[in-house]
């Protein structure tokens, strides 16, 4: 399992608070934005240090949250119980004072529990929507592959579409909405896994690794010294609605040479040739990457996107969207190995 980006030689802290200290943009390159966007970049570098006052740790997979907030986009999270996915996006929203809901996917779940459903008004004598836990700003969908299809199908839908439709009336979702999806790695007895086709829909797979000893045992001494996961308000809101709005529009604002593109372009079509693999990346893939590589570029305080940001956000982007053959997975081939491959043969424009 790997979550190696950011890379080690990119800080996105440093380098957002102090551009000389980013060590993949070279030296004397342009500033990025001034005012609103250098506040909202600001303000959510912030955000990392405040999750961090809960959450020993894991600040790749909490950079890929923010990536995936400035995209617009839906994660998976994968990671054994108790690495502390939960915790993690609740984290998350009260930093960015959003609004949380959890749903546990069970079999029993109904496409109505997700989304909500007319009920009778005694009173009134009339059908009453109630919001179901998907009117929220962020969604933890726990143990999605728990859950049959045609549950899944109603949570992919409104992911989609950012609505939802119930007696053919749409129902627009608050915005910004992201899901994270988790899926137990363990176990796969009674599970329904997501077919490929809505795995695509998912922006980034971001892996929630166990702790380093270090950061275990730290995370043990703060909860000997008394801190509740249960109880956040230690945990301030350090941006919101705005500086996610101000950094989506300096997202699409990042300068994408002609030579990037291609790059991108050429590591979708190198899964599409490898040997180990029975589907490449999907042009909708390659869209995703050089997306959510923008998006890291502005997080790191350039304005313009380089070959490294999309080897950075590479696996997170693409893992999912690969499906291994047979063959090589019984060889012990995994899609992060694929991709690592890929990414070391594709030449990287200079
Ligand atoms: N990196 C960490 N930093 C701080 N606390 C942690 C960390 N990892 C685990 N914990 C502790 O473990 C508890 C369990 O975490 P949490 O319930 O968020 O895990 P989870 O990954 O959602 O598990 P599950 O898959 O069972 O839902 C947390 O409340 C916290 O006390
Ligand atoms: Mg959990």
């Amino acid at each position: 399992m790997s979550t190696e980006y950011p890379p080690a030689h990119v800080s996105f802290g440093k380098a957002a608070d102090d551009p000389e200290a980013a060590g993949s943009a070279p030296a004397g390159s342009p500033a990025v934005d001034t005012g609103e966007g250098a506040a909202a970049r600001k303000a959510l570098t912030a955000l990392r240090g405040e999750v961090a006052k809960a959450v020993v740790g894991q600040d790749a997979v909490v950079t890929g949250l923010v990536i995936a907030l400035l995209c617009r986009g839906h994660v998976l999270l994968e990671g054994v119980p108790g690495v502390a996915k939960t915790l993690l996006v609740r984290t998350l929203a009260q930093t960015l004072s959003l609004d949380f809901k959890r749903v546990q996917f069970t079999p029993d779940l109904m496409p109505g529990d997700v989304t909500g459903s007319l009920v009778y008004d005694n009173r009134t004598a009339e059908f009453e929507f109630r919001e179901g836990p998907v009117f929220t700003n962020l969604l933890l969908a726990d143990e999605i592959n728990r859950t049959p299809p045609k549950t899944q199908a109603s949570l992919l839908e409104s992911m989609e579409e950012r609505q939802v439709s119930v007696e053919g009336m749409p129902r627009r979702l608050p915005d910004p909405f992201m899901v994270c999806a988790t899926q137990n790695p363990i176990e796969y007895e009674g599970t329904y896994p997501l077919p490929e086709a809505q795995l695509d829909r998912f922006l980034l797979k971001l892996t929630v690794p166990v702790p380093s000893r270090d950061e275990e045992i730290s995370m043990l001494q703060r909860h000997a010294s008394g801190f509740d996961p249960r109880d956040l308000s230690a945990v301030k809101a350090v941006a919101g609605e705005a500086e996610l709005a101000a950094g989506r529009e300096a997202v699409r604002g990042i300068h994408v040479d002609p030579k990037v593109a291609g790059y991108v372009v050429d590591l979708c079509r190198a899964t599409r040739q490898s040997p180990s693999l029975q589907l490449g990346v999907s042009p909708r893939g390659a869209t995703a990457l050089l997306a959510t590589a923008r998006a890291w570029a502005w997080l790191s305080g350039r304005d313009y996107v380089t070959p490294d940001d999309a080897k950075a956000l590479a696996r997170p982007t693409l893992r999912h969207r690969v499906q291994l053959r047979p063959e090589a997975e019984l060889e012990g081939a995994t899609a992060d190995g694929v991709l690592a491959g890929v990414l070391s043969t594709v030449p990287a424009p200079r």
